[in-house]
């Protein structure tokens, strides 16, 4: 055995050696291409203060779409460029993996898809993704309605229990993020949180690991793989707990699930007759038609990963498009239209959500100014030639194996040379074409795909990428936007919001998204007449 494993360490040690004289051979044949790159400069004092992303932006302008970024000992190259983001996101994309971002999330998702090494990811990707079929999007429709129901009747409650004042005051952020929460639990694997309405540790449980979660993704050095800090820190001791609260929910879940698989309900599943299961969820799905073999652990991980990576980032949209909403009026006046014309008192319907045509825009101009996550974060495999961009040097740069990538949406979806006034909110935007004047950039065209509900990466040549590209594109990007939609037609059909103080004070914070400091506060009245 013990001679195995210094087998082992040697080639390790021989591979190590060899890809370190590949890159030295790549840089030094490239002409040391990466050396010519723009330097962002006094970039570490300019960190502290405000997100990390505004800094980036600014950079961006100054020194052009791919720029590196050092702080201390460690580089990022920041790219900020469709063509860029293209190659490395869909035409070259095995030649990358999630790199730090891996190291942040294996320890909270383990094999799930988001940090799972290549072959796990592409065996898990291929049984997943089927489970988001449109007929199950469909059901998951009522599942939608009857959260935002449990919501918008919370509001009215409380507006009941207002005494004499017909205005309530609340953070409609934390609102959202009980939401979506519940959303997940149910869609993903039939566990009703009830956190529109109830507290359990369960609940706790899950805001301490997304808390920590976040925390570990403002910090680029994995702190927590110091040895016996998992035991010795208390912050980690009490992220071990909540871990394991979820766990023990999760497995709790799938034993139930495999003990009560049935035959007629697997019949139906293959069929697609959603609407005739009881449970639709996507854990039913991945037990009933991948059979009771598979592994527990790695079905844990797929849940955990979902439940984080669904969760907040639809908090986020549906935040951020009220508070726009709440700062141009007359959009929300139009949307409310929209909703009294199409919806009337009834609830959306899968079939009315292609009907919210406003609404869908609202929620994509929402994703577009504050996309969730602001960076995705990548990692080369090996050395690359990143294509030229539209500005910076045309040739393009070669980059070694090993090499850092923040890739920055944000900067993609505000970026001046791609969109008109781009950091204003307008949902109307998305209907106009804009044709392309940036050689190796296909332009924005919406009818590019026909009859696509919400606008995307394919329509925008990647300049606009609200859930990722290529094939570790979102799988979840239809089930978050119907479900923003209808949350959203929802809240808006009942009630008009205004923010409590001005935008200004609402200071973000970043980690995994963009979300405020002291939440959302705002004021909720009461639609008096569903034409106002
Ligand atoms: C991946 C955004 C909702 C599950 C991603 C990526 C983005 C994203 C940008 C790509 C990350 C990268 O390339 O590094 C969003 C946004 C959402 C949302 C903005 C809400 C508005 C959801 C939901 C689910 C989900 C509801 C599940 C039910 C996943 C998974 C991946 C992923 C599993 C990894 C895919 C893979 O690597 O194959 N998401 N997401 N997301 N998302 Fe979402």
């Amino acid at each position: 055995q013990s001679s195995t494993s210094t087998d082992e360490t040697k080639t390790t040690k021989r591979k190590n050696l060899l890809d370190n004289a590949s890159n030295l051979l790549t840089n030094f044949l490239s002409g040391g291409k990466i050396g010519s790159m723009p330097i962002a400069e006094g970039a570490v004092s300019d960190l502290f203060g405000k997100p990390f992303f505004f800094s980036l932006y600014d950079w961006f302008i100054e020194h052009g779409s791919v720029y590196k970024l050092a702080f201390g000992p460690k580089a990022f190259i920041v790219v900020s460029d469709p063509i860029v983001a293209r190659h490395i996101l869909r035409e070259n994309a095995f030649s990358y993996d999630k790199g730090v971002l891996a190291d942040i999330l294996e320890p909270i998702m383990g094999k799930g898809l988001i940090p799972a090494d290549l072959d796990t990811w592409k065996q898990r990707r291929r049984v997943i993704a089927p489970g988001f079929h449109s007929l199950y999007l469909e059901a998951m429709t009522k599942v939608f309605t009857d959260c935002s129901v449990r919501m918008t009747s919370k509001f009215d409650e409380l507006l009941e229990a207002s005494t004499g004042k017909n205005e309530i005051e609340l953070d409609l952020e934390a609102e959202f993020s009980s939401l979506a929460l519940d959303i997940i639990g149910l869609g993903v694997f039939n566990y009703d949180f009830g956190s529109v309405t109830k507290e359990s540790p369960v609940i706790k449980a899950v805001y301490g690991t997304l808390f920590e979660a976040e925390h570990r993704s403002t910090f680029y050095i994995p702190y927590w793989k110091i040895p016996l800090a998992t035991w010795l820190v208390p912050r980690q001791r009490k992220f071990q707990n909540d871990l394991k609260v979820i766990n023990d929910c999760l497995d709790g879940l799938i034993k139930n699930a495999k003990e009560t698989r049935e035959e007629v309900d697997v019949e139906k599943l293959q069929q697609r007759d959603y609407l005739n299961i009881k449970d639709a969820s996507l854990l039913r799905f991945l037990v009933d038609m991948r059979g009771v073999d598979a592994d527990d652990c790695q079905l844990r991980d797929d849940l955990m990963t979902m439940l984080i990576a669904g969760h907040e980032t639809t908090a986020a949209v549906l935040t951020w498009a009220i508070f726009f909403l709440a700062q141009h009026p007359s959009k929300m006046k139009k949307a409310q239209a929209e909703i009294d014309v199409m919806l009337g008192q009834e609830r959306p319907t899968f079939e009315a959500i292609k009907k919210l045509e406003y609404l869908r825009l609202i929620v994509v101009e929402a994703l577009r100014l504050y996309p969730q996550p602001p960076l995705l974060i990548r990692r080369s495999l090996k050395s690359d030639r990143l294509p030229g961009g539209y500005n910076g040097d045309k040739d393009g740069y070669t980059i070694p194996a090993g090499t850092d990538i923040f890739l920055s949406v944000y900067n993609l979806h505000r970026s001046p040379y791609f969109w008109d006034n781009p950091n204003d909110f307008e949902p109307e935007r998305f209907q106009r074409q804009k044709a392309s004047q940036v050689e190796g950039w296909a332009g924005f065209n919406p009818s590019r795909i026909p009859g696509a509900l919400y606008p995307n990466e394919i329509i925008s040549d990647f300049a606009f990428l609200p859930f990722g590209g290529g094939p570790r594109k979102c799988v979840g990007d239809q089930f978050a936007l119907m479900e923003s939609t209808i949350a959203l037609a929802m809240l808006l059909q009942k009630f008009d919001v205004n923010l409590k103080g001005s935008p200004e004070s609402i200071e973000l914070v970043t980690g995994a998204t963009i979300h405020t400091k002291n939440g959302m506060w705002c004021q909720l009245k009461k639609r008096s007449s569903s034409s106002d």
